[in-house]
């Protein structure tokens, strides 16, 4: 058999698919034609960078989280907003945010660390998550961090280690709670139906080196139904007022966690995220007005309203990076499908496991389009960003735009089988320059350690 038998395909009957029936109908890839990511041709960056590749926008990064912020403080008067460092920890994402005002919200060593190494006081971290070990909550009390505790074991924790330096410590208690609306986050924090989170704060207040000084609460991601918020501010609202009447603790922040949706299509929401996503401000005004009824009796006993503090993630970057893809090879698979294999797969874009991100050709593809599948590199059955989208005859060379994909990825993405691919900015002047480079085998093996005995040998 010669190479040229493979540019021949045997006949085939395929069978029709009709796929989910869309009364919309079918947009086709020719329409859906992306040249240019952030203003930069889609042919430069890949000649110049590589393909795969992250395309990072400074100013949409900018204009979202200006967004963000403006839309609460209309309706609030005072927001904080805590950069969730789990959605994107790369430095110059992370440096963007901090630049218009965000603190850092870190769930690990690792996060506290990176924040600290960017220059973010400890009096402008929140330090969530359930796993924080003796050594870093010491640094992290040293420093003035604020503590959002998780379980009773930590409580007592961080109050030996309060003790031990002679201090007086500043908490926030996550509490875990039901809206009714969205699926109840409760493996974090304590629970406030239960009367879990009500010994938690009688447990402060007994305590001569701990001080109740702020609520949190994150009720899960990707929240399409504002209520869900309301009902968590009421719910944090009654709870405060509550423990201020019986342990006199003074609350100064309530801190709704994150959860806002991105503009990204969730598997299985049938219509269209700018139709099924709502607008930023039904969420703002809802949160702000329940937040401003539920705290206006404060300002008659003499107290401010608590700081509102908002730890959005997704809703602020993912639509601030699209990533670049090219074809490697085309294939007919046994059920008829169409296969195009990409050199990026699920091992970049780990958000293809609950998203059907927007795909875009990056050139003009002429031909009919049909039913493909798209194929990471990896040799595992589960590399699959798309079970089926509609391509036109796609070729070894011709690329796609992915979209969004800022949140989650260049942090849950995996080094297995392939190296990972640089990420560039695109920075508000136009400039492009890397933001992280292109993984080699020196980066891949840079932590791993061969015994002398393992080394220099020659297989026969
Ligand atoms: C405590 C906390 N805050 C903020 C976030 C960010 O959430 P999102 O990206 O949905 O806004 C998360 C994500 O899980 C979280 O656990």
């Amino acid at each position: 058999m010669n190479a040229a038998s493979f540019t021949f395909e045997t006949p085939m009957i395929r069978p029709h698919r009709l796929g989910l029936i869309n009364k919309f109908g079918r947009q086709t890839m020719q329409q859906n034609l992306r040249t240019e990511v952030f203003g930069v041709p889609v042919e430069r960056l890949i000649q110049r960078y590589g393909s795969p590749l992250f395309v990072t926008s400074e100013q949409r990064l900018r204009d979202n989280i200006r967004r963000l912020i403006s839309s609460f403080r209309r309706h609030y008067p005072e927001v904080i907003h805590g950069w969730s460092y789990k959605t994107n920890y790369n430095p110059a994402v992370c440096n963007i945010l901090h630049q218009e005002g965000s603190w850092a919200e870190v769930v690990s060593a690792h996060e506290y660390e990176r924040a600290r190494s960017l220059g973010v006081p400890g009096s402008r971290i929140l330090f969530n998550g359930p796993a924080k070990q003796a050594g870093i909550l010491q640094r992290a009390i040293d420093e003035g961090a604020h503590l959002h505790v998780d379980h009773g074991d930590e409580l007592r924790l961080i109050e030996s280690l309060a003790a031990a330096a002679g201090k007086v410590v500043e908490l926030t208690l996550r509490l875990n709670l039901a809206t009714g609306y969205s699926e109840p986050w409760s493996r974090f924090g304590f629970n406030l139906e239960s009367g879990q989170a009500r010994e938690a704060a009688h447990f402060i207040a007994q305590s001569p080196h701990l001080q109740l000084t702020g609520l949190h609460c994150h009720i899960g991601t990707y929240i399409l139904e504002p209520r869900a918020y309301a009902i968590q501010v009421e719910k944090m609202c009654a709870f405060m007022d509550a423990m201020e009447e019986e342990t006199e603790c003074h609350i100064q922040s309530i801190d709704i966690g994150g959860g806002l949706p991105s503009c990204n299509a969730l598997h299985g929401v049938y219509l269209p995220p700018e139709q099924s996503v709502p607008d930023l401000d039904a969420y703002a005004s809802l949160i702000g007005e329940t937040l401003m009824r539920c705290t206006s009796q404060r300002l008659e006993r003499g107290r401010a309203r608590p700081c509102l503090i908002l730890e959005s993630g997704r809703a602020v970057v993912d639509d601030a990076q699209q990533l670049i893809t090219s074809v490697l090879g085309c294939k007919r698979l046994a059920d008829g499908r169409r296969g195009v294999v990409m050199d990026a797969g699920v091992n970049l874009l780990f958000t293809a496991y609950w998203y059907n991100h927007a795909v875009h050709l990056g050139r003009p593809v002429p031909g009919p389009e049909e039913d493909t599948a798209l194929l990471g590199p990896l040799c595992m059955n589960i590399d699959v960003l798309r079970q089926s989208i509609s391509l036109p005859p796609v070729q070894p060379g011709d690329c796609l735009v992915i979209s969004p994909t800022g949140a989650y990825n260049n942090t849950q993405w995996q080094q297995f089988i392939e190296y990972r691919p640089a990420i560039v900015l695109v920075h508000s002047d136009m400039q492009v320059s890397v933001i992280r480079e292109r993984e080699d085998l020196a980066s891949m093996m840079d932590l791993e350690i061969c015994p002398e005995h393992l080394q220099n040998f020659h297989l026969e």
